[in-house]
């Protein structure tokens, strides 16, 4: 297997659409993108853009896989903290939490 897939742990998404880059979805994926190279973590975790989620004016998602856990209204100032929490610590900051996808 390619190392770099090997390296992986998470999978992130977030919906890159007109109304969720009008509620700064860039820079809230490139405060993401910052803080896993600050926690050393950038090389596990996979980044890519969707189209609209159907859920515009709750965003911006960012929606992590394996667990499954859609983020919505996440701001730039939240994202050291879901980053720590999360991503880190293991531990989804459930405040921000829209939902979980069974299974
Ligand atoms: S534009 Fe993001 S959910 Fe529709």
């Amino acid at each position: 297997m390619n190392p770099r897939l090997k390296a992986l742990k998470k999978h992130i998404f977030y919906c890159g659409s007109e109304h969720c880059n009008g509620q700064d979805a860039e820079a809230v994926i490139d405060a993401f993108k910052e803080q896993f190279v600050e926690h050393g973590i950038h090389k596990e975790v996979k980044v890519n853009k969707t189209s609209c989620l159907g859920m515009c004016g709750n965003g911006p998602f960012i929606l992590v896989y394996p667990e499954g856990i859609w983020y919505y209204n996440v701001t730039v100032d939240d994202v050291p903290r879901i980053v720590e929490e999360h991503f880190v610590g293991k531990e989804p900051v459930e405040e921000l939490v829209l939902m979980r996808m069974e299974g």
